[in-house]
This record gives C-alpha cells, sequence and structure tokens, in this order.
C-alpha cells in the first residue's frame, strides 16, 4: 500500500485552532504579569551596524559581518581562518555582568561547513587578582551544519571580588593542537545577541496545607532534615518546613570547631537549643559529627608549645576523648545518633590520609572515638558515616573490610552512614539497595544521612537551567529512591532517610563543587514551594505531565507497513494513566516527515474509534500552539488489518522543511475508543490546544542493529561448541587512546540470559588501578526494553569484568549474572551469563546493547578504551547511543 495515500486528508495544521487556545489561562503574558519584577535587558547586538567591540582572540582568525547569511536582518558575526580551537569572537563585558545577579544570555548561531554536527561553548575570559587570566566555559550548545540553533545560558555570576575583568568568548570543544583536524576549526558565525538580567524572584512563603512529608512513611522511620539553627524560629522563613520532617541534625553548628572553637572552650548553646526544640516537638535527633578532617578548630593538630609542629598522637587522642566525651555525655540520652567519624576512607579504599592518621599512625583513633563515644551514652546509635561508599568500587570494598574489622575488634560501631549525595542520572538504585543490604547482613543499623540529588552529572558540568524535565527527572529518582527506602525499611535493614537540607535557595551544592552552578537537589525549591520530587511521593496526581525523551530512527526511505526495517523498532506504549495499554506506535524517520506503525487494542467498533498524531515540528513546547502544528486523525476506516483485539494503522505525518539528524521534534499520539482517550504523552489531554506536553523525539541515525541467536553455553571460560557458528561483532569504535586490534564480542541468548563471549587481545595486563575501569576489563550493557533513555532506569545495567573474572556493577541486577575469564599469551577471554530480569528472552525481541573493552597499561591508568557502537563514554549513565540486538530462533 502507498504510504502517501494514507497521508490524508484529514491532516489540519493546527496552527488554525490558536486562537482557541488563546483565551486560556496559560497565555505566556498572563504569566509575565504575574512576576513580581520585570528582567531587564542589559545587552543587545544585532550586528547590523559594526562590530561593536568584538575582536578575535588570537591574530590568527578573521570576523566579519558577511560571512555567513544573516540570522536576522543582514548581517551577522562570523568567524573565519581560526587555526586553534580557542580563536573565535570576543568582547569586554565587565560592567554587562555584575556579582551575585544571574543573567540570561540567549543567541543564535550556525556554521555551514564541515561536520553534521559541531559543539558551540561560551566562557569568560576574567582577570583575577594575583592570578592573571582565568577562563570559565558557563555554558555549551550543539550546533547543526546549516541551520541556526537558538543558545539559551543562565548564569549567575559568583560574588567574587578578585575577578576584575570579564571578556565573553565563542570556541569550539578544547583540542590540543596535535590532534586538531581541519573539521575541528569550523567556520561559525553568532547573532541577534542579547543579554538579560533576571530579576529577583518574588518573596517567598511556605505553604501548610499540604501533608508532612514523614506522614507517608511507616510510623518508625525516620525521615529527616538538615537544619541551621534559625529554622526553629518561628520568625525564619523557612520555618514552617520544618513539620515536614520527624528527625534533625544540624548541617554545621556541631561540628568540631563550632563546639570547640578554642581549646577546652565549649559553646552548647545551639546544641542546647536544638535538644529543647526535640523535646517539646517529639522529633528525633542526630549529632554530626565527632570526629572529621574538616571543619575542625585550629588547634586540634598543633603543638601547644609550637604552632608550626603536629600534636603527639598521645594529645591529639586525649583532645578527642575530652570533646566526645563532654559532648556525648552532656546530651546523653538526646540524640538517637552519632556521626561518631565522617569520611575515614579514601577514594582507592584505604583509610584517608587525614591530620588524624598521620598523627596517630593507624585506625586507632576511629576505635578509641566509637569506645569513648559508647562509654559517653552507652544507648545512642553510634556510626561511621561516609560519602560514595553507597554504591560498589574500591571506597565501598575499604569501607566494608574497615567496618568489619572494627567490628571484628569489638568495637561499638551500631550502624553505618551513607551520606548519600548523588547526582540525578548516578549512581543506580539497584546499587544503593546492594549496599544497605550488604552492611545490614553484617548486623548494623543502616541510615542514609545526606541525601540529595544534584541535577548535574558530574562535577565539570556547567550551570543549566531548571527546567520542568529535569525537575521530573528529579523526581521519578526521588520515587524510585523512597520506594526502594520504604520497602529496606519494612524489611529492618534501613532506619532513616535524612536529607541534607530542606529548600534548594540553602543547598549547599550552590558553587559546589563547581563555582558559578545553582543547584536544585532537594524536595523544596529555591521559592519554598513544594517540588515534583515531593509530589512523587505525597501525591503524584499533582504532578504536570512528563515529558517522555526517545529517539526516532533514520529509515532508508518511507518504510512500507510490512518492511522488516520495523523489526529493529522498539513500540512506545500508548496508556491511560491507570497504565492500561490502549496499544502501541513505532516510529522512523526520513527528512521529509515522520513514518509510524500502530496497533490500537479497541473491541468495540464506534465511529469515533482512531489514532490521532500531532507533530511540534521544532519542538517549541509553547503553552498555546504553535504555528507549524499538524495533526492527523486516522479513523479505524483506514486500518491496515484488523482483529478481535483491535486494528492496525500506517501514517507518514510530514515536515514542514526536510528534517535533519539530531533535530528534536515535539510528537504525540492519542487513542480515541468510543469517549475513551488515552495518550503516549500528555495525559493531560491538552495536545489539541497546547504543545508543552508533547513527548520528544530526537531524530537519530539508525545505530547498528546485530541478530543473535538463542542457545545456552556453559559460562566457564571454556568456548562451548554452540560459540562455532555465532558471528563476532569488532570492539573497533576508537572511543579513547590505544588498544591492541582484534578484539570481539560473541553474543546467544535464552529465556532468562544473554550471554557473552568477549575474546580480546592485549598483551600487557593489569589491575593495579583501584577504578575497575581503569584496569584490563571488559563492559557489557544492556537496556532490556531498549528504551534509548537519557538516564539508566531499572532494566539498564552496566556489567564489567576483569581478566581476573572480578566483576563490578552500575545499576542492572547482580542476581542471576555468572562470569568467567581466562588469560593467555597475547589477551584473555571472558565470558559472561547477564540476567534478563525485565524482559523474557523470545524471537524478535529488541534489546539495547554495547560492548566495551578498558585497555590498561603497564602504569595502571587506562589507556584506550574500545567500543562496539557507542564513542561517547557517556554509557555508564545514557543508554541512547548504544546498538541495537535482535533476538532470532
Ligand atoms: C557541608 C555543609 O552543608 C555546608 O554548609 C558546609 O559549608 C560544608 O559542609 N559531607 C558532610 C557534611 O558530612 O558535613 C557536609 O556539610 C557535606 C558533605
Amino acid at each position: 500500500m502507498n504510504l502517501r495515500a494514507l497521508l490524508n486528508l484529514s491532516i489540519l495544521a493546527l496552527g488554525c485552532l490558536a486562537p482557541l487556545a488563546a483565551g486560556g489561562s496559560q497565555e505566556p503574558s498572563a504569566q509575565a504579569a504575574a512576576a513580581p519584577a520585570a528582567d531587564k535587558p542589559v545587552y543587545a547586538q544585532d550586528f547590523e551596524g559594526d562590530l561593536g567591540g568584538w575582536t578575535g582572540r588570537s591574530s590568527a582568525e578573521t570576523l566579519s559581518l558577511k560571512g555567513l547569511p544573516a540570522h536576522g536582518g543582514a548581517q551577522a558575526l562570523t568567524v573565519s581562518r581560526r587555526t586553534a580551537t580557542w580563536n573565535g569572537p570576543m568582547r569586554d563585558m565587565t560592567n554587562v555582568f555584575k556579582n551575585g545577579r544571574t543573567y540570561r544570555i540567549q543567541f543564535w548561531a550556525r556554521f555551514d561547513d564541515g561536520p553534521e554536527n559541531m559543539s558551540l561553548n561560551v566562557s569568560f575570559q576574567k582577570a583575577v587578582d594575583g592570578q592573571g587570566d582565568v577562563y570559565e566555559t558557563i555554558g555549551s550548545d550543539m550546533m547543526i551544519r546549516g541551520e541556526w540553533i537558538k543558545v539559551d545560558i543562565e548564569y549567575t555570576v559568583p560574588k567574587d571580588k578578585a575577578v576584575t575583568a570579564r571578556k565573553l568568548y565563542f570556541e569550539t570543544p578544547w583540542k590540543p593542537n596535535e590532534s586538531l583536524k581541519h573539521t575541528d576549526l569550523v567556520t561559525f558565525a553568532i547573532d541577534d545577541l542579547t543579554i538579560t538580567r533576571i530579576a529577583d524572584a518574588a518573596p517567598m512563603k511556605v505553604r501548610k496545607d499540604i501533608p508532612a512529608f514523614s506522614t507517608l512513611f511507616p510510623a518508625g522511620m525516620k525521615i529527616g532534615t538538615a537544619i541551621v539553627s534559625d529554622h526553629m524560629n518561628p520568625e525564619n522563613i523557612h520555618h514552617d518546613l520544618l513539620r515536614h520532617f520527624n528527625t534533625l541534625v544540624y548541617g554545621n553548628e556541631m561540628k568540631q570547631d563550632a563546639i570547640q572553637p578554642k581549646e577546652g572552650a565549649f559553646v552548647f548553646g545551639k546544641a542546647d537549643a536544638l535538644v529543647k526544640y526535640a523535646q517539646a516537638t517529639g522529633v528525633k535527633l542526630r549529632g554530626h559529627t565527632l570526629v572529621w578532617h574538616q571543619q575542625y578548630p585550629s588547634w586540634l593538630f598543633k603543638d601547644p608549645e609550637d604552632g608550626t609542629k603536629m600534636a603527639s598522637k598521645d594529645l591529639l587522642l586525649k583532645r578527642l576523648e575530652t570533646h566526645i566525651k563532654t559532648l556525648v555525655g552532656r546530651y546523653k540520652g538526646q540524640f538517637d545518633s552519632w556521626d561518631v567519624v565522617n569520611e575515614a576512607i579514601a577514594e582507592d579504599g584505604t583509610l584517608r590520609d587525614s591530620p588524624y592518621l598521620k598523627i596517630v599512625g593507624s585506625d586507632e583513633y576511629i576505635e578509641k572515638a566509637f569506645r569513648w563515644a559508647h562509654e559517653a551514652d552507652p544507648a545512642a546509635k553510634l556510626v561511621l558515616n561516609d560519602y560514595n561508599t553507597e554504591y560498589g568500587g574500591a571506597k565501598q570494598d575499604g569501607f566494608y573490610k574497615e567496618v568489619k574489622s572494627l567490628l571484628d575488634r569489638g568495637v561499638p560501631v551500631t550502624a553505618v552512614g551513607f551520606q548519600t549525595h548523588i547526582a540525578i542520572n548516578r549512581p543506580q538504585v539497584n546499587d544503593i539497595r546492594d549496599a544497605i543490604r550488604k552492611f545490614a547482613a553484617l548486623g548494623l543499623e543502616v541510615q542514609i544521612t545526606e541525601l540529595d540529588v544534584s541535577i548535574y552529572g558530574d562535577y565539570s558540568e556547567n550551570k543549566k537551567k531548571i527546567t520542568r524535565d529535569i525537575l521530573m527527572d528529579q523526581a521519578a529518582r526521588y520515587s524510585a529512591l523512597f520506594k526502594m527506602f520504604r520497602e529496606e525499611y519494612e524489611a529492618g535493614r534501613l532506619s532513616t532517610v535524612l536529607i541534607w537540607g530542606m529548600s534548594d535557595d540553602e543547598t549547599w551544592l550552590d558553587n559546589h563543587p563547581k563555582t558559578g552552578r545553582t543547584d536544585y537537589p532537594l524536595l523544596f525549591g529555591k521559592d519554598l514551594q513544594p517540588k515534583p520530587a515531593y509530589w512523587t511521593v505525597v501525591d503524584p496526581a499533582k504532578l504536570p505531565v512528563f515529558v517522555q525523551k526517545t529517539d526516532a530512527l533514520r529509515a532508508e526511505s518511507a518504510p512500507a507497513p510490512d518492511a522488516d526495517v520495523w523489526n529493529t523498532v522498539s513500540p512506545k506504549a500508548i496508556a491511560d494513566r491507570k497504565g492500561v495499554s490502549h496499544g502501541w506506535f513505532k516510529v522512523l524517520w526520513t527528512p521529509e516527515g515522520l513514518h509510524l506503525l500502530a496497533r490500537v487494542l479497541d473491541k468495540t467498533v464506534d465511529p469515533s474509534d482512531a489514532l490521532t498524531l500531532y507533530l511540534d515540528p521544532k519542538n517549541a513546547k509553547t503553552p498555546a500552539l504553535p504555528a507549524d502544528a499538524l495533526k492527523v486523525v486516522l479513523g479505524r476506516d483506514r486500518a491496515l488489518d484488523s482483529d478481535a483485539d483491535g486494528y492496525r494503522l500506517a501514517a507518514t505525518v510530514p515536515f514542514p522543511t526536510p528534517a535533519k539528524t539530531m533535530m528534536s521534534v515535539g510528537f504525540d499520539a492519542t487513542v480515541t475508543d468510543g469517549s475513551t482517550v488515552s495518550a503516549w504523552n500528555d495525559w493531560s489531554l491538552t495536545q489539541a490546544a497546547s504543545a508543552e506536553n508533547y513527548g520528544t523525539l530526537a531524530l537519530k541515525p539508525m545505530p547498528p542493529v546485530a541478530q543473535v541467536r538463542k542457545g545456552t553455553p556453559k559460562v566457564d571460560g571454556t568456548v562451548d561448541p554452540l560459540w562455532a557458528e555465532v558471528p563476532a561483532l569488532p570492539l573497533t569504535v576508537e572511543t579513547q587512546g590505544n588498544a591492541d586490534e582484534g578484539s570481539t564480542v560473541k553474543l546467544l541468548w535464552d529465556e532468562g540470559h544473554l550471554y557473552a563471549l568477549f575474546e580480546i587481545k592485549d598483551k600487557v595486563l593489569n589491575d593495579k588501578a583501584a577504578s575497575a575501569w581503569e584496569q584490563d576489563t571488559v563492559e557489557a550493557f544492556l537496556d532490556q526494553n531498549n528504551a534509548k533513555t537519557k538516564v539508566y532506569e531499572a532494566d539498564d545495567g552496566q556489567y564489567r569484568v576483569s581478566f581476573r573474572n572480578a566483576p563490578t556493577f552500575n545499576g542492572g541486577q547482580t542476581e542471576g549474572f555468572a562470569s568467567a575469564s581466562r588469560v593467555f599469551a597475547g589477551g584473555y577471554r571472558v565470558e559472561m551469563a547477564l540476567p534478563l530480569y525485565a524482559v523474557t528472552g523470545a524471537p524478535d525481541l529488541l534489546v539495547g546493547f554495547d560492548a566495551q573493552v578498558n585497555n590498561a597499561d603497564a602504569s595502571a591508568s587506562r589507556a584506550g578504551i574500545r567500543n562496539w557502537v557507542d564513542s561517547s563514554n557517556n554509557g555508564y549513565r545514557d543508554t541512547s547511543a548504544w546498538g541495537v540486538l535482535r533476538l532470532v530462533p
């Protein structure tokens, strides 16, 4: 059947519906009117006159106003003849940006010749007292060849008086001159640049009409937060947030420097106030922290006679004894738990090389600290607290070893604390669950002591604007975490979940670990209002629509309904809010349009039965409908075929202008079954009036698809005859550095497992590095529902095995996993059985997959990475660029 014939009269230009929407309450002007103070434009340049003070950063590049075609008007700022990645246009902006203020920087960028995509960085060159020029990248975006793309960056200028001048510039990602390719130095253009100072937010007020967060959990479960003493003052704007928590800790005010700033001169006022508050309200208390290598008074490690010398071991231990016994003794019976020793383990799992260890020489200081605390309050739970221990790896191993050794010596450690300062995408919830179980099995109480969920994936990520999407991703994470915490509490393995702060305006993660960056890791916002992270636990019906982000894969040409290419695409479910399925669709794209194949589940024939498709071609996501929006209605009468359960449809939704790889479009699909309507994305069913709640489809190339045959090999390190006929997938994608050539992976499947056989060429084997990924290891990445998501879901996992058969995990499920290895001259072999726990292996099932080899060199650092498909080196947190396996009989 000709798809174009199906593409029919029922395509409506949805833009014509826009006037309908204009009467709605979501109008942008209405929102602007509600804003307390206006944003203020502070700089604008359309390059229609002269260069306006913009110059090249070096003497090499040329700036002109008549290079690439303009975005608006007749001119744009073009930079050409670049000879290094850092070459680009720059202008002094010292008078534009003020310390402590937040700005929005918006402009258009374009390049016309070179690769398909190119990143553009926006950076500051700052003159800093005593340091000279300091460079700071404040944002970046992906340019698409031949398109103007809009870049939109929010940036808060840190309050740093040492910065005396600030120049803004544009560059492409840094590469050393030795490895420069011609295509790294594209000619690019900037146009219509505006900088706006964002107005201060409205005065903040806490809502009292919503459920207290802790009441959503079983009565005995401690759900707490970190506070400052002033929160207990009823006049404090945060005071009314306290009602959400049944357990409190001071974030700073009981640390060593706060309690004993001068030797012997204890300052108890604030701790007393906390105890009094707890007595009055019945909240439980944690004490933080008795021994730490930060926020200690300056005298602690010094020799009293000679301040340039370290204190003796005896003196330091005496000082700790006095500190601990005085503090814990004073509040005997008042604190449920004490963080006795904080952060004593280093990243590599050894004891942290702190002044305590330097002076005492062993973990004797830890042992004694626990014994003294126990003497002072035998009923208090005594905690060894640390971070990055809530997931597997060298640090957790070291932490475990230390805890076990203390227990073996009879030291009264009664609990472990996982700080759990985690990121929006890592570590995986399954890993945290495993950590809780592992330590609970030692007979210890497990506490989550400092939970927060940063919106940033790592330390180096640039400041980003908070969006609904990020808030919803964060909510999904909080939801999964608290579901798991509740289960572990009910199983008796976890007692406490304490969040490190109440509202985002006070998080310690603003400007930390990166200055200029703002974070939003908590349950309440910078405006003190409950965030999706709160609602997802308290009342999911109050959540806004979640925008699903997934990929549409490229087809060579418009596919017929029976084309085999449909078998390489996973279906997307159309379900109602209760999760009942009303069908699915598969989507492919060509420059001309989106191609769909859909199955509708609908047993009763009604005249209104239809599948309706909505397209927002520029992914504008505007509250009103953009003028170029399209709607396609496909009635049951257009079915390709039908049966008792429903019918199938095929359609093409045309793009108004030809689409390119990496572009994103807004899309939704609804099923009308008599009088009920269900949707792929917008369950609030506002599709016809607003594009805001459409899902997002990124237009991606078709990834490699490998067929995998059925078979159950023995996982024992020898090559089962079953493998003989299996084609080897090459590990040749050069993700990083060097590796011996010729490594491969073979795959088989059965109902419960995917089996991988890695044959690795490697002359120098080394597993001395602390991190497993820097040892000679292989990795399998598995996305069981092939959803190609930007963050790991519960079905996604990374399984790593060293040449010595030491496994490490990130996400996934360890139950059902098995591995074996063998070392040969010139290389090694690893076999893995990866559990299929979210799906059952069956012919035609599609799973997302990648394979990786990490090559360690003789010096125990990672010399190279090779993959089957994904060269982003991001596969540990993002499944979207992996290949696809199609299971065949
Ligand atoms: C942080 C506080 O929240 C900040 O206000 C302070 O500036 C630095 O310390 N691990 C810990 C906490 O054990 O004590 C730290 O608290 C966060 C990391």
